[in-house]
Formats: structure tokens, C-alpha cells, sequence
């Protein structure tokens, strides 16, 4: 991984501990996955993997309750913006990309307010968000998102399944949705 992002996640990191306890490991196995989609996809790393970094920074900043809560939702992404420029600037990203990356966070979650538009729009936007979504898929997402929506294995398989992004927000490249089905077919093998 370069440098920068490591540099990036460092600073990032302090912010996690103190936001829900499983976004350590949600951050860490998505820059792994958006690397390799970025590869495949040949994307624009320097926006997606400050984005995937930096995108829930700003839990840290709320009141511990339910993140489905809408208020604290854009609470999170309000805060997380702010925080997200400090932290580029820091490092001194380039100023047009902090921007972009900034705006991107302050967005990221807008389909929980009813706007799945922006990601069809937006390549990064749209592959940021198949990854977020398929973390539920993952080998320690997926237990973690159980106690968050009180399911078990099989009901959390079913929401998956079945669950509205599919839809509203398909899969924006064949890479993210090939990572999605290969997740959740492991998740039913261990049923
Ligand atoms: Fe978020
Ligand atoms: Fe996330």
C-alpha cells in the first residue's frame, strides 16, 4: 500500500477508537478490497482509498446509539468532513482532491436519506458504496452487523439477499458485485 495512505490511516486510526468499536477492522479489510478493485477496475485510487480511510472518522465525534439512527447519520458525515480535511491537509494532499474527498464524506450515506442518485453518478461514489454495503458480507462484518440489527445467521443472510441497495443502487462494477456473492456464499457455507 503506499505511503500516504498508510500516513493517512494513522492518523485516521485515533478517530476510530473513539468511534463503534467495529470500525478498526471495517476500515482495514475495506482498503484491502478497494485496492484490488481499483486495480481491476483501473479507478482512481487517490480518491477512493482517502475516501474508504476517512469516511467514518466522524463517529467519533457523536453520541453512542444506533448508527441506523438517521440524525446521528448526518451527524456522522457532517463531522467526519471537517475531520477529513484536517487530516489531508495534514498530509498535504493535494487542495482539489481534499475537496472532492471531503465532499464525498459528506455524502457517503445519503441513501439512508432517500438519494441513491449520487452514486450512480459517481464512479468512486458508487464503488465506495458497493464495499461499504458488502462488508456486511465479511468474515467479521457480517457478526458484527448481527448484533447491530439483532438477526441471526440466517435472517442476516435473507436482509442481504434481499436487501433494497441491490436495486436502488446495483452494483456499479462487475468486480464489486463478483466480491459481494463470493462473501455471501461463504457466509451461507458456514450457515
Ligand atoms: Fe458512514
Ligand atoms: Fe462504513
Amino acid at each position: 500500500m503506499k505511503k500516504i495512505y498508510q500516513q493517512i490511516w494513522k492518523l485516521a486510526k485515533p478517530y476510530y477508537q473513539k468511534g463503534r468499536p467495529m470500525d478498526i477492522d471495517h476500515i482495514e479489510w475495506m482498503m484491502k478490497d478497494a485496492l484490488l478493485v481499483s486495480e481491476k477496475e483501473r479507478l482512481d485510487d487517490t480518491l477512493l482509498l482517502p475516501l474508504v480511510i476517512l469516511h467514518d472518522v466522524g463517529y467519533a465525534e457523536v453520541p453512542k446509539d444506533n448508527p441506523y439512527n438517521l440524525d446521528l447519520r448526518k451527524a456522522h458525515m457532517k463531522a467526519g468532513k471537517k475531520i477529513a480535511k484536517d487530516i489531508l491537509e495534514k498530509v498535504d494532499y493535494p487542495k482539489e482532491k481534499i475537496e472532492q474527498i471531503s465532499y464525498y464524506v459528506s455524502v457517503h450515506d445519503n441513501w439512508a436519506l432517500g438519494d441513491n442518485k449520487i452514486y450512480k453518478k459517481d464512479i468512486i461514489l458508487g464503488t465506495f458504496t458497493d464495499l461499504d454495503f458488502t462488508w456486511m458480507t465479511t468474515k467479521k462484518g457480517f457478526p458484527a452487523l448481527m448484533k447491530i440489527l439483532k438477526k441471526n445467521k440466517k435472517e442476516m443472510i435473507e436482509y442481504l439477499k434481499n436487501n433494497e441497495k441491490l436495486s436502488l443502487r446495483p452494483f456499479v462494477t462487475k468486480t464489486t458485485e463478483e466480491l459481494f456473492q463470493k462473501y455471501l456464499q461463504a457466509r451461507k457455507k458456514a450457515l
